[in-house]
């Protein structure tokens, strides 16, 4: 196991104000809160307002990681932002963020990786820091998702939500920090979860507008089979690297895209439901932005407290997937 060096050492997020309950739904599509709540575990999930961006609420989140971190803007040297939702096709949303923040000693690029992004990101932070390139980094997981969803479509439209959160990244002594990652990729499983317009490979025309291709299309019960695969097995690695039981472990922060798929392996781990945190009921899949949402959520209620032990895992569009064992 390699020795502990590189903390998250402030997190932050942001919401929108704006809730939709599946009760809204029901007037928008042909579905129901009983058909929602029962297969997802999801009641209401946030919507980003109208005018807002991606880098309204990664600037928010941001902000508060950095103050938790005692950090200013100027000192930040690396931003990551994972998003599958940049503000434009072209340039990097954390270009866009770093002169928001005014964090302009600093070098800014996206990580695109589905929804183990923000896993994906802490990760090459990790890297860089170890390596002594950066004394620190701002990793954000966002996503607005409200705005690449087709609404007239019940299988996807009923799953997604915004939001943004923020992790810095800090060198630490002792034992503190990221102890081990695994991360991976499964490109042959690309259309299980993708966009078909919009890209170079199927440029937006009127005619992918009138299909609808600019949209998100997902073969749900294929990525479930996936994702309750390939969490299983990360978390078995990243324990069996760390000669560690599921019981040393004292939260569990797994992607938030299913109830049905977080309590089939907390349920095979023999956890407590107190140590694998839940928010899909109130903010439906964030993609990237779970993640580091339940982190903060969990340091700001004090149930995540300095030396506890915890995993976080990942999986999503590419198809790809993540997780890390860290001490906090
Ligand atoms: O973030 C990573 C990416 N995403 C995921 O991880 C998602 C993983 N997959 C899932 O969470 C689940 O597969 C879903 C929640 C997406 C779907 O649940 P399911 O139990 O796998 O349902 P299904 O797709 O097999 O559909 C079952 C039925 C179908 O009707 P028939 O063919 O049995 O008559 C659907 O047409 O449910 C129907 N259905 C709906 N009914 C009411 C699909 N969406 C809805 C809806 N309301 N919103």
């Amino acid at each position: 196991m390699k020795k502990c060096s590189v903390a998250i050492t402030g997190s932050g997020a942001a919401l929108p104000e704006r809730r939709m309950t599946n009760f809204d739904l029901e007037k928008m599509v042909e579905t129901s809160d009983e058909w929602i709540f029962s297969r997802t575990g999801i009641r209401e999930r946030r919507i980003l307002e109208e005018g807002l961006s991606n880098v309204d609420l990664s600037e928010r989140a941001s902000r508060e990681a950095l103050r938790n971190a005692g950090l200013e803007p100027e000192q930040v040297e690396l931003i990551l932002v994972a998003t599958v939702t940049p503000d434009y096709p072209l340039p990097a949303t954390a270009c866009n963020l770093q002169a928001r923040l005014g964090a302009f000693q600093a070098a800014a690029m996206d990580i695109a990786a589905g929804c183990s992004g923000f896993i994906y990101a802490l990760t090459v932070a990790d890297h860089f820091i170890r390596a002594g390139t950066y004394q620190n980094a701002l990793v954000i997981g966002v996503e607005i998702l409200s705005r690449i969803i087709d609404w007239e479509d019940r299988s996807t439209c009923v799953l997604f939500g915004d939001g943004a959160g923020a992790a810095v990244l800090q060198p630490v002594t002792g034992d503190r920090g990221l102890i081990s990652f695994e991360l991976g990729a499964d490109g042959r499983g690309l259309e299980s979860l993708y966009i078909p317009a919009g890209g170079v490979a199927l440029p937006t025309s009127a005619e992918t507008v009138q299909q609808r291709l600019h949209y998100v299309k997902m073969d749900g019960p294929e990525i479930f089979k996936f994702a309750v695969r390939v969490v299983g097995e990360t978390l078995d690695h990243l324990l069996k690297k760390g000669e560690l039981q599921p019981t040393d472990l004292d939260h569990l922060f797994l992607h938030q895209a299913n109830l049905r798929i977080i309590e089939s392996i907390r349920k095979r781990l023999k956890l407590p439901r107190e140590k694998v945190p839940v928010n899909i009921d109130r903010y439906g899949n964030m993609s990237s932005a779970t993640i580091p949402i339940a982190l903060y959520e969990e340091v700001a209620a004090g149930r995540l407290k300095e030396g506890d032990l915890l995993a976080a895992v990942a999986f999503g569009a590419g198809l790809t997937w993540g997780g890390i064992l860290m001490r906090w």
